[in-house]
């Protein structure tokens, strides 16, 4: 008995490498991917995270560095995150002039002189005692809307220091509304809002927690998303998109890819996603026992990302994917 033979082969298109560069969907630029980078106010010296493999804490002086080289691997932009040397209840080294993370904010826009784009991370968990993105109530739970208050004071410090892009991943309620309220006030009308707007309370934090020191007590269930609902990812999404969020995020990227191109697709404002500290540690503690090959990880997980309708990827492996994409 003889097997049909398949009038259709799609194979034809996988023959040759240069037929696949010629047929491929997705195309990863540089130009598309955020470094995440963590400035420490009291080390003399970078320092490298433990559960992190690569990935280092910095001082105000090596940060300059580490903008050049973003600028030279022509990535988008940096998303800078601190730790503080003295941490309170209400977070206040967050909205000095002064505090880490401000002076972070001034050191790279002069290093960048506009060759990329500068966002800080807008959120109290770096700058609280107990660890929450909050402050706290009476009765120890995270209080809405006093917080709104503090990042509204957090934000425009963070605006005149010189960020570009405030990105808010507190997850609070109306947290959009009312920076942007905040920098309307204080005169601050082209600094943009990128929106956590779906961030889940997710494992995946956990080399993250360890980079900036945190002293969570607890966990962040009350106000980050449950990973059971993808539906509600598109709903914050919503409600950030009309408090006037300039763009969006997804966060983690690899496990909620639904969610990603859900809110792509409803969407008119660019989107974002973060391959977190757990994904890519996931990847270098592999690939350091040989049992994954890190780069063709690293592609595929960046090409996944912007496949399921990512226009922006911040990833800890910015410098080396930018690097890769160009040698391929
Ligand atoms: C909160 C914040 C977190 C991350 C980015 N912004 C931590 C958290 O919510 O616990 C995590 C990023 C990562 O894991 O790479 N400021």
């Amino acid at each position: 008995m003889s097997l049909p033979v398949p009038s259709r082969r799609p194979r034809r298109l996988r023959t040759t490498p240069a037929m696949r560069r010629l047929v491929s969907e997705t195309r990863v630029h540089p130009a598309q991917l955020v470094l995440p980078v963590f400035v420490h106010e009291e080390i003399d010296a970078p320092r490298e995270i433990p559960s992190m493999p690569g990935v280092q804490q910095h001082t105000l002086e090596s940060l300059r560095g580490v903008i050049e080289d973003a600028v030279q691997a022509g990535i988008g932009g940096v998303m800078l995150f601190a730790i503080p040397a003295s941490r309170d209840a209400v977070g206040s080294e967050a909205c000095e002039p002064n505090g880490i993370l401000n002076r972070a904010i001034d050191t790279a826009r002069n290093a960048a002189v506009q060759r990329l784009v500068v966002m800080a991370d807008l959120c109290l968990d770096e700058f609280t005692d107990h660890g929450h993105c909050g402050i706290l109530d009476p009765h120890g739970e995270v209080d809405n809307d006093a917080t709104l208050e503090v990042y509204g004071r957090m934000a425009v410090a963070q605006a005149e220091a010189g960020a570009d892009v405030l990105g808010l991943s507190g997850m609070m309620d109306g947290q959009v509304a009312a920076v942007r309220a905040a920098l309307d006030g204080a005169g601050f009308q082209r600094t943009s809002v990128l929106a956590y707007a779906a961030k889940y309370a997710s494992a995946a934090y956990g080399p993250f927690r360890d980079a900036v020191e945190s002293g969570l007590q607890g966990d962040r269930r009350t106000y980050q998303l449950d990973p059971a609902n993808g539906r509600e990812g598109a709903f914050e999404a919503a409600l950030d998109e009309a408090e006037g969020a300039d763009m969006l995020m997804v966060k983690p990227a690899l496990p909620y890819l639904d969610v990603l191109a859900d809110v792509a697709s409803a969407s008119a404002v660019p989107v974002a996603a973060y391959h977190v500290s757990g994904e890519y540690s996931q990847i270098e503690a592999a690939a350091q026992r040989g049992w994954i090959d890190r780069r063709a990880a690293h592609v595929e997980a960046v090409t996944s990302i912007v496949r399921a309708g990512g226009d922006i990827v911040l990833t800890y492996a910015a410098l080396d994917l930018a690097e890769w994409i160009r040698a391929d």
